[in-house]
């Protein structure tokens, strides 16, 4: 199933509560939250007592991307604070493996994010155990960005090689996603799709109901 996963990193954050029910109103699936620290990537952004106070605004899943060194040490928190699915990245986890295990422990959906040039073999033998692999089409560290062509052909090669090894785990995309450039990303065999500026930019429910058209076309 084809999701959309708006990113809140370009909300505004006076008015977020207003903001997150009209994304819930116009139907998109998942939230996005992008979880800084400052070293793994150049900056800061939120942390676990806004996704706490968020909780109640919603019912969507919570899709955490921890952009974040050794995200191992903060699991328990994420998870007590409503997240559904936490995403880490393999070049931030010393032990990936288990890492992936104790999100999994604790009942919630494990991805894992690679930067644009972090190559897929990497997680070739972890594939199994992951339910989402999120393919960075940006740098990331800040929303806003332009997408990098050459990461549409990362996603096909991972759609391939989910195929080849008989693995079902969705395929996530994130950096400069825009209405014009989506078609060619669930072509390439992406389901799970981020966008912060491009739904934040403007009317948010015109927004969100045109992304969902691309996705349920
Ligand atoms: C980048 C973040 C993204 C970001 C996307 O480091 O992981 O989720 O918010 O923003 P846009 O869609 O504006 O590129
Ligand atoms: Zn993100």
């Amino acid at each position: 199933m084809n999701c959309l996963s708006p990113s809140i990193l370009a909300a505004d954050f006076s008015i977020l509560g207003e903001q997150l029910a009209q994304l819930d109103e116009a139907g998109a699936q998942y939230v996005h939250i992008d979880v800084m620290d400052g070293k793994f990537v150049p900056s800061i952004s939120m942390g676990m007592p806004l996704i706490r106070s968020i909780r109640s605004c919603t019912d969507r899943m919570f899709d955490v991307h921890l952009m974040v060194e050794e995200p191992i040490r903060f699991l328990s928190d994420f998870a007590e604070a409503g997240a559904d699915i936490i995403t880490v990245h393999a070049e931030a986890c010393t032990h990936l493996d288990r890492t992936i295990d104790t999100i999994k422990e604790k009942g919630l959906l494990a991805g894992v994010a690679l930067n644009p040039s972090t190559p897929l073999e990497t997680i070739r033998y972890v594939l199994s155990k992951v339910d989402m692999v999120l393919v960075m089409t940006v740098n990331p560290g800040y929303g806003g960005q332009l997408l990098i062509p050459y990461t549409v052909e990362k996603i096909k090669d991972l759609k391939q090689m989910l195929k080849k090894t008989g693995n079902k785990a969705d395929i996530e995309v994130d950096g400069g996603v825009t209405l014009e450039n989506v078609g060619l990303l669930l072509d390439a065999g992406a389901n799970i799709i981020v966008a912060g500026s491009a739904v934040f930019q403007g009317e948010i429910t015109e927004n969100v109901s045109r992304f969902l058209q691309m996705l349920n076309s």
